[in-house]
């Protein structure tokens, strides 16, 4: 007799400094439930409590779907009336986690990256994507208000003229067309996807945690903040450095001609 499909879940698997959650929902092409958004700022916030996690990577189990967004079964139960505001603050908390995540963080994407699923990606630092990637965020052909709070990250990743075609659109990007627009970093062919995404994970792994905290809290500032930054914020993640073990290290290291060993402290 086969068994029970296992219900709609997020998992993770950290191995070698890289912590990656999985989204598992395989017969809705990875949608994302409301357990499942419910799910993800905690298993952000264990990931950053880590020490062990240097980087966090995003992606869909198998290799059809990083996620067809949210998961449109449940609207009728969950996404309509009053219920359709919590829905949102659920989702956004999620967006959240992944936007403010203090370590480095890259969607994963292999084929369908819809919706919210899109969404996700683009609240990533950044996105290698297989040659068989499609993105889009549909939201026009169902009539959803998109929530404005969504639209901003949007803005850091393509133009304001590309986010408006998107939108308005709610055409599908080919893996081509989103290394064009710059919502992919990378495009690799589907095989190699997963290697790709390691190399780069592994590249930031092993390189000083709070340099890479610094650069990521000013690149996020500036596109947060733009006409008033806050430097004196940024400037203590810069002192942070100065004043590290690691920074010893890495002098040290360099003198000795050797790799350095960060701890992020
Ligand atoms: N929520 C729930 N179920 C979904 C889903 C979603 N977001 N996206 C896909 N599925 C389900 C389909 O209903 C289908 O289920 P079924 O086999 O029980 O009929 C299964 O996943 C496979 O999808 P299917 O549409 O048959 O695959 P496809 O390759 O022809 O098309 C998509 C893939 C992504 C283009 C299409 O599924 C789609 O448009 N999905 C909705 C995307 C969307 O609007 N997301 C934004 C939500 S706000």
């Amino acid at each position: 007799m086969p068994s029970d499909p296992t219900p709609p879940m997020l998992r993770t698997l950290t191995e070698g400094g890289i912590c990656t959650i999985i989204a598992d929902n395989p017969a809705r092409l990875n949608a994302y439930t409301r357990d499942m958004w419910e799910a993800l700022p905690r298993l952000i916030r264990e990931a950053e409590a880590n020490p062990a996690v240097r980087v966090i990577v995003l992606r869909g189990a198998g290799t059809k779907a990083f996620s067809a967004g949210a998961d449109i079964s449940e609207f009728e139960g969950n996404r309509t009336g009053a219920e359709a505001r919590r829905y949102d603050e659920i989702n956004h908390e999620a967006f959240e986690a992944v936007g403010r995540a203090i370590k480095p963080t890259i969607a994963m994407v292999h084929g369908y990256c819809f919706g919210g699923g899109c969404e996700l990606a683009i609240c990533c630092d950044m996105r290698w994507a297989s040659d068989d990637a499609v993105f889009s965020i549909p939201a026009a052909k169902l009539s959803i208000g998109y929530n404005p709070r969504w639209i901003r990250p949007m803005l850091s990743v393509v133009t304001a003229a590309k986010a408006k075609e998107m939108l308005f659109t709610g055409r599908r990007y080919s893996a081509a067309d989103s290394l064009a627009m710059g919502l992919a970093n990378a495009v690799v062919p589907a095989a190699e996807l997963e290697a790709a995404t390691r190399k780069v994970a592994e590249e930031m792994a092993i390189n000083a945690p709070l340099s890479i905290r610094a650069a990521k809290e000013a690149v996020d500032e500036f596109a947060m903040n733009p006409e008033n930054p806050d430097f004196a914020r940024l400037d203590r993640f810069v002192e942070a450095c100065f004043e590290s073990e690691d920074y010893a290290e890495g002098r040290r290291a360099f003198m000795e001609k050797r790799k350095p060993m960060f701890r992020g402290r």
